[in-house]
């Protein structure tokens, strides 16, 4: 079967196409990144794109949004061939787009966001926010949710962001929305609300290309689903006609045994042995007298609801916060963190939940990222060991599966999920003695999820004390011998792996019961 067959057959009947990208071809700085790729959206579908960090999902949006160009291929809009040379060609054409990096002006309210960069109003500054309000009120309503738009953006959480983000792309009369992992930093009834919210755009017509690592909420919310594998068009199919199982066959090019499942370790001696303990840990209003300990060769899981106290207490455990009252141990000796400098030189290395702002120099080079924790220890005289760096970089892009065509380019160039790992194994170069993993696998594909789930099992079998927070409940499973569940900043309930019979069950126990 041809691949234009394949794409008419797995087509519901009756609809046209919103966008028709076809044999889409792209290169960076010689580099193809993309070849010969079809993809069509139809009007008021969800088309799930998915594939591997680094497959060229984020390149071939940014095409259609009109911040790259193409060197080959053509693109039509309801059927009319278009050339978007820029963003503001995109926007005319309807195009919108819910960054993952989101575009708003914090210090502006939401109804001032949404007018931003639509034709001026009126020349004077309080009419045209009386008028900005309105609108925003109406679009709003229109999507049926609620949002103050005199609220200031900076105030207001991530999930607020994005519902200001899809308003403003609706005011600006966009008919396609891309979403880039829109989900990534929800909490559940966040993302549930989103999608929601998905699902009444759509049945108004309006086309969804959804972005996302998560198998589930591919299958909640996507018509059809695109695979890319190396910047080449895999399938195109049904959701109704394809198995999860062939799903990440096709994203991962292999099938992937038994990593999301928990695996009993060699004998544990770590709980007899406490490597990080702490006594009631009190730090600003969100960490209330935490108590639990780490011990060698132990992974911890971290449970609890957004805004439980989950990342405030890691940032407390690597200086950042400063320890209210109580005690952190580490090997026994109590430990004055007066900086992440401190933290370090103790043992502790945290894996942060907002990598891209705490844990990446953008401009500086992949190599350059990281070998940094390492200065230090491979300084020589006042300059670092250059071949030693080398080596130290190429064994960490090897055994991470960095996708990174020289590691002399600066990390921005890396695809988002590339750049995540690159965070991930510049801390573990540095075998530190406690490791603490706030979503250690946000944004990163299905196979190197699998991958840094068993880093994380051998690391602690060579006796690392682990600490994991994660919201994926099925990941903590798969990781953890020991949960505790924070709830409001303290510890609700330490659970034993083996008490654990399922996800529901911790879902539970996360919740309060
Ligand atoms: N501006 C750029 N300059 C050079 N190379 C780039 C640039 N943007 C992306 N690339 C490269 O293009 C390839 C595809 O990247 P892209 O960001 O499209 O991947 P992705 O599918 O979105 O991955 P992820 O799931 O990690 O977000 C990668 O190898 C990346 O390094
Ligand atoms: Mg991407």
């Amino acid at each position: 079967m041809s691949q234009s067959e394949e794409s008419v057959a797995s087509r519901p009947e009756g609809r046209d196409a919103a966008v028709r990208m076809r044999r889409i071809t792209k290169s960076f700085d010689g580099v193809r990144v993309l070849t010969d790729v079809d993809f069509e959206v139809l009007h008021g579908e969800v088309h799930a794109l998915a594939g591997g960090n680094g497959a060229g999902k984020s390149t071939l949006m940014k095409i259609l949004q009109g911040v790259y160009s193409l060197d080959a291929g053509e693109i039509e809009i309801d059927g009319r061939p278009v050339q978007l040379g820029s963003i503001q060609d995109a926007r005319a054409a309807g195009i919108g787009m819910v960054f993952q990096e989101f575009s708003l002006v914090p210090t502006l309210t939401v109804a001032q966001n949404i007018s931003l960069g639509v034709e001026p109003l009126s020349r004077g500054g309080l009419i045209r926010d009386r008028e900005a309000v309105r609108r925003a009120r109406e679009v709003f309503a229109e999507m049926e949710v609620e949002v103050d738009p005199r609220a200031k953006v900076g105030d207001l959480g991530t999930a607020y962001w994005q519902l200001t983000e899809i308003a403003k792309a609706l005011s600006q009369d966009a008919r396609v929305l891309i979403m880039d992992e829109p989900t990534a930093s929800l909490a559940k009834h966040e993302a549930d609300a989103l999608f929601e919210l998905v699902g009444r755009l759509t049945r108004r017509g309006i086309s969804v290309i959804y972005i996302s690592h998560r198998m589930d909420e591919v299958y909640r919310i996507a018509d059809r689903i695109t695979i890319l594998r190396d910047g080449r068009r895999l399938l195109t199919e049904a959701l109704a006609d394809v198995t999860p199982a062939q799903i990440v066959e096709g994203i991962v090019g292999k099938e992937i045994e038994g990593q999301m499942s928990y695996q009993q370790r060699p004998a544990r001696d770590g709980a007899a042995e406490p490597v990080l303990e702490l006594q009631d840990v009190t730090a600003g209003p969100r960490v209330r007298g935490v108590s639990f300990s780490v011990g060698r060769g132990e992974i911890v899981g971290l449970a609890g609801l957004m805004g439980s106290g989950r990342t405030e207490l890691a940032r407390v455990l690597f200086g950042i916060d400063p320890l209210g009252s109580g005690s952190i141990r580490l090997r026994g000796q109590e430990l004055r963190l007066s900086g992440p400098q401190d933290a370090m030189a103790a043992g502790i290395a945290l894996i942060p939940e907002d990598r891209r702002a705490q844990g990446l120099v953008l401009e500086h080079s992949v190599r350059e990222n990281l070998t940094l924790p390492l200065l230090g220890r491979m300084r020589r005289g006042p300059l670092l060991d250059d071949r030693k760096g080398r080596s130290l970089a190429r064994d960490l892009i090897e055994r991470f599966s960095i996708k990174v065509a020289d590691p002399d380019r600066p990390v921005r160039r890396l695809s988002g999920g590339n750049q995540q790992k690159v965070v991930i194994a510049k801390w573990l170069g540095t075998e530190p003695a406690v490791l603490v993993m706030d979503e250690p696998t946000a944004g990163v594909d299905i196979g190197t999820k699998s991958e840094i789930l068993a880093t994380i099992r051998s690391l602690a079998d060579e006796g690392m004390a682990v600490l994991v927070i994660s919201s994926e409940y099925p990941e903590l499973l798969a990781v953890s011998d020991r949960v505790v569940v924070l709830r409001e900043g303290a510890v609700h309930r330490q659970l034993d792996r083996a008490d654990i019979p399922d996800e529901n069950h911790l879902q539970l126990a996360v919740q309060g019961a």
